[in-house]
């Protein structure tokens, strides 16, 4: 691997996973243009995520991950963003309550736009079109114009991550977060379900200690006025993020400014190829999705690459087996970690390899088995004597009908319902709150 590192040297290496532009110069002239902008978010975000997350690696804090698989546009307005922003709140006060620990948030949101795909092409009948590859990409739409991809949309997919980060800020700065008011992240349609009301009397013991430790010390206890919530995205798209990343006053190195918190996907995590090179070169906190095809060794040089200096808080390995591959696959990557003295924040995503298809051809994942890969991940890292430190899920704020069972039972045949996602299926509100409770009393326990 070359030494010199710049915020193109990827463009020498392998890249995989990328559009192919009709017009490179209208890609040229966006990609100056966003060079231009303001960046989406701050150096010293980015550096208060990763000291947070060094707190992970020492098994002092818990990071819950979530969001959509992939962002659409569309889905840029208020009571879309509130939803999202409801149910991570809302999931992260559970875990609070369960782990004893401080709980970061990061959303898979503002511009988790880009998707990978197992096939350039997608056909139809007679007809053969470029994948759709995510709203910064291409539109979903099977026509011909549809799927050219298309460099405005990355100034499009710019701007609305500028407006999905403005309106969270403002809603958690203003209050919207406050520990007094958890009633603000109420979600209607589900409020007389049995997860609601355990969710409910889960937070009214909170509120009522948080009462009482008021009225004893008699001052407001600091910090529940308000809860930092963090952006990532898969940095998948590498022009996009290159043009966003820059040095900045009085620190050292790159920042990518696209987001707090990018990560390589299990895609594209190719040892020599150019997301790992990009990767390997800004001062980000990173993460790296980690699935049954990585060796121990691979691993250790994955980390020795991303993460040279062993920094605490650098480097976060994404685990994601499925439910019947992480007993036999986790133990040997865990070992040669310990063995190679990295640290590491580990975190368990189990969603992306407990994928299945319904006979109707619907993409699907069964409750249960979400669970059983989380479950058993909490076990096999007890055992290794190593923090599970965080989760990472798909999932929304809106009654969707995308995954099977939980509390409903939902059936194949409920899906068709409401199955909104473009890519993968997440588990809808209730769901989400239901796993919650379920990692929280697991945790507690
Ligand atoms: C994703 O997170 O949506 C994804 C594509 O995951 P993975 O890279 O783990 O397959
Ligand atoms: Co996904």
């Amino acid at each position: 691997m070359s030494q010199r590192w710049s915020p193109r040297s990827w463009r020498d290496k392998v890249v995989t996973q990328q559009p192919i532009y009709q017009d490179p110069e209208a890609l040229d002239d966006v990609l100056a243009r966003l060079r231009s902008l303001p960046t989406l978010v701050t150096s010293w975000e980015v550096e208060s995520l990763k000291a947070q997350l060094a707190e992970v690696a020492r098994g002092d804090r818990f990071v819950l991950q979530g969001g959509d698989c992939s962002e659409s546009f569309s889905d840029c307005n208020s009571e879309v963003i509130t939803a999202k922003l409801k149910i991570l709140l809302q999931m992260s006060l559970i875990l609070v309550y369960g782990c004893k620990k401080r709980v970061i948030r990061v959303g898979r949101f503002a511009g988790q736009y880009a998707k990978p795909r197992s096939l350039d092409t997608e056909s139809r009948g007679e007809e053969t079109l470029p994948s759709y590859r995510g709203d910064l990409i291409n539109r979903s739409a099977f026509t011909a114009a549809d799927r050219n991809p298309d460099p405005e949309l990355l100034i499009e997919g710019y701007e609305r991550a500028a407006m999905t980060l403005n309106f969270i800020r403002a809603l958690t700065a203003g209050g919207f977060a406050d520990l007094h008011h958890p009633d603000y992240w109420d979600l209607n349609f589900v409020s007389h379900s049995a997860q609601a009301e355990e969710y409910h009397a889960m937070v009214a013991t909170i509120t009522d200690s948080i009462r009482f430790l008021e009225t004893v010390t008699g001052s407001e206890l600091s910090d529940i006025g308000r809860a930092d919530v963090f952006a990532s995205h898969e940095g998948l798209l590498l022009p996009y993020e290159e043009a966003q990343t820059r040095q900045v006053p009085r620190r050292s190195g790159w920042y990518d400014l696209t987001t707090h918190f990018p990560w390589i996907g299990n895609r594209t995590r190719d040892i020599d190829g150019a997301h790992v090179e990009f990767f390997r070169g800004i001062a980000n906190p990173i993460g790296v999705k980690i699935g049954g095809q990585i060796t121990p060794d691979e691993l250790v040089r994955l980390a020795e690459v991303l993460n040279p200096d062993r920094e605490p808080g650098r480097l976060t390995l994404i685990h994601r087996f499925g439910a019947d591959e992480i007993g036999s696959g986790l133990p040997p990557l865990i070992e040669a970690i310990k063995k190679s003295e990295q640290v590491v924040v580990w975190m368990c995503d189990p969603m992306h390899g407990n994928t299945e298809t319904t006979p109707d051809g619907l993409k699907t994942r069964h409750f249960d088995n979400i669970l059983r890969e989380l479950d058993e991940a909490f076990t096999l890292h007890c055992q290794a004597g190593t923090w599970l430190g965080g989760v990472h899920f798909e999932m929304t704020g809106e009654n969707v009908t995308e995954c099977l069972g939980g509390a409903r039972g939902l059936s194949p045949d409920d899906l068709k319902q409401t199955y909104k996602s473009q890519v993968d299926p997440r588990l809808n509100y209730e769901q989400a709150l239901e796993m919650a409770l379920l990692i929280a009393r697991r945790m507690d326990g």
